[in-house]
């Protein structure tokens, strides 16, 4: 009986882990070798997708892939994206649902309360424009504030002013609040 059972087993297994690799979106699969199958990173240089609005997706897609934001993998991984593309990628993360599953309010909580109007106390956004950080690598975090500090011309004005108005100490207690934070996202 359970031999008999066996295949159904796993053709229903191997959907469900399709289903999980983004099924019909095969772009999304490339993705996945640094940002995750579910869009939660899977390197510690590349932040998490899952949990970032379609309009951020599609901004920072569009500013790599037009050479405005730099970063070696990222300017090559995007170029052969046209519009529609970008917009079929943001949506796909957009339909995943994201949980915070861990946090530790003894950890700098009070660092980030310059933070939390736009990007979440707890770092999930409500704000279309403004990301969510709850959960990205701390290299990751390092390496953005830095870009931010140094500015350019494509950055986001008032974001590049408040980067540039924390001292060291409070940078670093930021991104450990925000970086401590524990999120999974699933496939409704
Ligand atoms: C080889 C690894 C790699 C692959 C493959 C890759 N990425 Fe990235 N991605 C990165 C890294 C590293 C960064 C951080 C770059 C930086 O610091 O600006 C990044 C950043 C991003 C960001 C900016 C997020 C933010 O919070 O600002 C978006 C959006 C993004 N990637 C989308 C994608 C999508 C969509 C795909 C698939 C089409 C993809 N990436 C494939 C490594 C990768
Ligand atoms: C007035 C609203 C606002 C406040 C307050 C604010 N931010 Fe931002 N932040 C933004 C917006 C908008 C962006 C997206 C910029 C863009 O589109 O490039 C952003 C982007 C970022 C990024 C890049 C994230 C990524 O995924 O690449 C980091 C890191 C960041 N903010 C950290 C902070 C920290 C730390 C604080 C508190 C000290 C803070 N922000 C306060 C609006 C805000």
């Amino acid at each position: 009986m359970l031999l008999y059972l066996w295949p159904l087993i796993l053709i229903i297994f191997s959907q469900n882990v399709l289903a999980d690799y983004g099924g019909e979106l095969s772009a999304m699969k490339h993705c996945a070798v640094c940002h995750g199958p579910l869009g939660i990173s899977a390197r510690p240089d590349s932040p998490n997708l899952a949990g970032l609005s379609p309009n951020y997706i599609v901004k920072q897609l569009k500013l790599y892939r037009d050479g405005h934001r730099e970063h070696e993998l990222m300017n090559v991984v995007s170029q052969g994206l046209d519009d529609s593309k970008i917009q079929e990628l943001a949506d796909w993360y957009d339909s995943l649902d994201v949980e915070v599953t861990y946090w530790n309010p003894t950890k700098n909580e009070q660092a980030a309360q310059t933070c939390s109007a736009c990007h979440g106390l707890i770092g999930i956004s409500r704000n279309p424009q403004a990301p969510t950080l709850a959960g990205q690598p701390e290299f990751y975090l390092v390496n953005r504030l830095r870009a931010l500090r140094e500015g350019g011309k494509h950055l986001d004005a008032s974001m590049v002013a408040i980067a540039n108005h924390l001292s060291d100490e409070e940078t670093k207690k930021i991104i450990g609040w925000y970086s401590s934070i524990r999120i999974q996202a699933y496939r409704p």
